[in-house]
């Protein structure tokens, strides 16, 4: 017994300290190299990548416009019904497709002819009034959700993957090249008028209805966030000065690294084991698609050295990923007081059977002081784009409101995450400045937000329909 105390309470303890600390060390904005890398590439660890994107929607978007969601293990394909200003989004048709496992490492080929297959059949349940006038072309938004480096708003290259995808041939390639000629291969006359990122839509789909909106942050499989910068503070912007002088700045947080960050070794471990080490570090302690494994990493140590679960260690643990953040999040929340839905899962997924309460008690506390960690962290992210704005302070005299748009399955359905996440927000604010930021969910920027970002770079804008 002295054991297992000792074994799970060394365990826990290194993770609660890292948790503390997480967002204090990162409140200084200074610290986070966001103005390193708009000077030039590869300044800090984050890319700071220049979306193309320097014109929002105005509401005036009118037709209907397509759209294609790919970043996690499955895909969207949207059609979109835009009325202008009076009517705003009047239809959403979508399908969703999950991508097979085997399809994420292969080869581009196969997985843009299986995407451009499963659209085209998308596109052929099109209502016979929505069929595009003789001479013109279907057009995509693409949200293509990871980092790219962009040529124009409608083209641009791989830097690499993430997220569980590996597929060397294209990196380096031309994304939307790639697309079209899987489009061309199944006979899809369509045309990709934007390549966006996630974080981009969501700035581009949350702005389009609150002018208040200054970034989009994405908080779910992987993480990111997407910011509206001034032009002149872009030094490595060598384009003509948009009109609107601003320019939407993809991030790419979620490779953010620091000896600040309060990293142990069940971090490490996951990312030596993962498809991309040593990249994407912040995103492998704050996304979806990891806290739920670095749980499982914690009581597979707690099993061994400590025989937590007994005599045995558990074979399901050693299974990577076999405990998804889904699971985590509803032990975390189980209000049972025999901790039963916890009993649940540790019997469905792990096969560990027969756990006492104070056991099934440690299991929720590991999983507060993972999600904590993470939600802390993600909001020292946001902290650092205010500050870099200088939005965290209140001006005297100045009535200034700042919105950022969160959208993500973990922030859509970790409850104790997000209000985590806001609270932490609110405390490295203070309460003065807390008052002048919102936090909104932007459901959908990754699809609506392209289908918008489509529609206002149209090849017919100002052309009429009939
Ligand atoms: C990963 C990708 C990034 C994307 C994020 C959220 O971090 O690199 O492009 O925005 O996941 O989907």
């Amino acid at each position: 017994m002295a054991k297992i105390i000792l074994g799970s309470a060394a365990a826990l303890t290194a993770a609660l300290a890292a948790a503390a600390v997480a967002g204090h060390h990162l409140k200084v904005s200074g610290k986070w190299g966001h103005a390193e890398s708009l000077a030039s590439d590869g300044g800090s660890k984050l890319k700071m990548l220049i979306s193309y994107v320097d014109n929002l929607p105005s509401g005036d978007e009118k037709g209907l416009f397509y759209a294609l969601d790919l970043g996690g293990t499955n895909f969207r394909a949207l059609r979109v019904e835009l009325g202008g200003k009076e009517k705003g989004v009047v239809n959403v048709d979508s399908e969703e497709v999950s991508i097979p496992p085997h399809l994420m490492t292969g080869s581009s080929h196969d997985l843009f002819d299986f995407i451009a297959t499963s659209l085209a059949k998308f596109v052929s349940s099109e209502p016979e009034e929505f069929r595009p006038l003789p001479g013109r072309k279907r057009e995509l938004g693409f949200t293509f959700s990871f980092p790219v480096r962009q040529t124009s708003i409608s083209s641009g290259t791989l830097i690499k993957w993430s997220k569980g995808f590996s597929i060397e041939d294209v990196v380096g390639e031309d994304i939307v090249g790639e697309l079209t000629k899987s489009l061309e291969r199944v006979g899809l006359d369509m045309c990709v008028t934007a390549l966006i990122n996630d974080a981009v839509g969501t700035v581009a789909k949350a702005r389009f209805s609150n002018k208040d909106v200054i970034a989009g942050v994405i908080l779910g499989t992987g993480t990111n966030a997407a910011y509206i910068e001034n032009v002149n503070a872009i030094p490595k912007w060598h384009g003509l000065l948009p009109k609107s002088g601003e320019m939407v700045i993809n991030m790419e947080w979620g490779n953010f690294c620091s000896s600040d960050l309060p990293l142990t070794e069940y971090d490490r471990a996951l990312d030596e084991a993962s498809l991309n080490p040593g990249e994407q570090i912040f995103e492998k302690i704050i996304s979806g698609m990891y806290l739920g494994d670095i749980v499982r990493r914690v009581l597979l140590k707690m099993a061994e050295k400590a025989d937590f679960f007994g005599d045995i260690v558990p074979d399901k643990l050693r299974i990577p990923f076999i405990l998804r953040t889904p699971d985590m999040s509803a032990m975390h929340h189980d209000t049972s007081s025999d901790l039963r839905v916890v009993g649940k899962k540790l019997r469905d997924v792990l096969e560990i059977e027969n756990t006492s309460l104070k056991m099934r008690k440690i299991v929720v506390e590991l999983c507060d002081i993972v999600s904590v960690r993470g939600a802390r962290l993600a909001a020292a992210g946001i902290f650092g784009i205010l500050r870099k704005l200088g939005r965290d302070t209140v001006k005297a005299g100045e009535e200034q409101k700042s919105v950022i748009a969160l959208d993500g399955g973990l922030f859509e359905h970790y409850m104790k995450f997000r209000t985590c996440m806001e609270n932490t927000l609110k405390e490295l604010l203070g309460d003065e400045a807390a008052e002048t930021i919102g936090v909104e969910h932007s459901n959908d920027g990754s699809g609506i937000g392209a289908a918008l970002l489509a529609a206002s770079q149209s090849q017919y804008l100002g052309v009429e329909n009939s």
